[in-house]
């Protein structure tokens, strides 16, 4: 595994004074961050925070693996139901560790409607037999009205399809006890697995959630966590200056304090660019929070964006350079890619293309990370870089743990909770108010007579 952490541009030093840190800044939350990786190391220990564990669950693995062989040889589709944590995740394995175009090509086929536009999960039945498709239903809840809404619209066409049959094509993957899906489960006989009640939705990647899907494309999940393991070793160093989670957390969270409050992560990898969709989840509902854990008023928090190199060069990059200053870059590099053919230049009379012979599209890719982290570190902006050996499950693994463990630090060091999402549940709450669920009366008059008094200005 090879996943290495590059803060040379956010120092003094290469970055100027008035936008860099110094070593001494850094130096100055050392205390603090023990603190904080005692406390991790506590929670972990006592599982109150179960994703320190997640890499070293053999049981759940065999039992993944197990399944998901029989599930290769059943199945021609493979649907993943669920959103937020309970996707993006599994969607970032797939297409970070998976041929680019594995659909058309192999079996199962792997889809992850992780919306509920009707006519985007309508085209999907286009393409799918319900009763050659395996539904795998994740949600930690059992009660997301996104997932049990796609769920319920696929089930009548494997109701059409299989009959009272219709449970041998259904997958969950829940609490191990509550919830509506463990309902459903007791009534008939659906494999579930588990998410450990201890583990939060996006921090889930590395339990069923993300192992299932994973092992079925048939992506080496045994790598993906020996991955994992290295890092979390990484993690838990007590030197903290050479512990990559607490040096993410701590340059992050002393850029939000001088007002930079814009996280951009851009994969020079399109393999990769998923991965920077599931950071924005993990990093927006962690650390965005109105109150501290002594309940003061913070609002903090940093906005995450996704970019992609190079494509973004063409639509991004001009206001990273010269726009407002208020943002912290992250770039993934892949050193060496998997496929690395040689140019040629098939118009020879045309000079000015000469320079593009013998280089490979890789070499391009990365000369044009390096001429941005340059522009970028000139106009004294900012930025780190991830850099990956290769694209590889093992390093796929760190990756997913090291953000995870940096999200923690960073939750320490601002000192809010990094675990809960309130405002995510607000929303949930109106959703199911609106739509009329038992239970939720009062809250719907109440909205109801909010809309009703609400000032309308509309142009048309
Ligand atoms: O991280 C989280 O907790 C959320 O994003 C959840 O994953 C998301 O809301 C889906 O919830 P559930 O898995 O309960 O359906």
């Amino acid at each position: 595994m090879s996943v290495v952490l590059d803060f040379s541009n956010v120092m003094t030093e290469n970055v100027g004074t008035a936008h860099g840190l110094s070593i001494a800044e850094i130096e100055a939350l050392l205390g603090k961050g023990r603190e904080v990786l005692d406390d991790l190391r506590q929670k972990a220990e006592n599982e109150t925070l179960g994703f320190y564990k997640l890499p070293f669950q053999e049981e759940t693995i065999s039992e993944i693996k197990t399944y998901a062989t029989g599930a290769r040889k059943r199945f021609e589709n493979y649907v993943h139901i669920g959103i937020g944590g309970s996707a993006l995740g599994p969607i970032a394995l797939q297409t970070s560790l998976l041929d680019s175009y594995y659909n058309l090509s192999k079996t199962p086929k792997m889809f992850f409607p992780d919306n509920v536009d009707p006519d985007w999960i309508h085209d999907l039945l286009k393409h799918i037999d319900a009763s050659k498709t395996l539904f795998h239903v994740v949600s930690k809840s059992g009660a997301t009205a996104e997932t049990a809404a796609t769920m319920l619209y696929f089930m009548k066409y494997l109701k059409d399809g299989l009959g009272e049959n219709f449970y041998k094509n259904l997958l969950f993957t829940t609490d191990p006890v509550q919830g509506l899906l463990n309902e459903i489960a007791r009534q008939y006989p659906i494999k579930c697995f588990r998410i450990p009640p201890n583990v939060g939705g996006r921090f889930s990647v590395l339990s069923p959630v993300g192992l299932v899907s994973a092992a079925i494309s048939g992506i080496d999940i045994d790598a993906l966590l020996k991955g994992a393991r290295e890092m979390a070793e990484i993690c838990n160093r007590d030197n903290l200056m050479e512990n990559p989670a607490f040096l993410y957390a701590a340059i992050h969270f002393l850029y939000m304090k001088k007002n930079k409050n814009i996280s951009v992560m851009m994969p020079y990898s399109n393999k990769l660019r998923d991965l920077a969709d599931w950071y924005r989840q993990l990093w927006a509902e962690s650390l965005g929070k109105r109150y501290n854990v002594k309940g003061e008023l913070v609002e903090t928090g940093q906005t995450p964006v996704k970019a992609l190199g190079a494509t973004d060069q063409h639509s991004q990059v001009q206001l990273y350079v010269e726009g407002p200053n208020d943002k912290v870059i992250t770039f993934l590099e892949v050193g060496q890619f998997e496929h690395s053919e040689a140019l040629d230049n098939y118009f020879p009379e045309i000079d000015e293309f000469n320079y593009l012979k013998d280089k490979t599209l890789g070499e391009l890719l990365n000369a044009e990370k390096k001429a941005t982290e340059l522009a970028l570190t000139n106009n004294e902006r900012p930025n780190l870089t991830l850099r990956f050996d290769r694209v590889s499950a093992e390093n796929i693994g760190a990756f997913f743990f090291l953000l995870e463990a940096a999200t923690a630090f960073a939750g320490g060091l601002l000192e809010i909770n990094a675990f809960d999402q309130p405002g995510v549940e607000q929303g949930k709450i109106a959703t199911y108010a609106l739509m009329g669920r038992k239970g939720y009366e009062t809250k719907r008059k109440e909205i109801l007579q909010q809309l009703e008094q609400k000032k309308t200005f509309v142009v048309s």
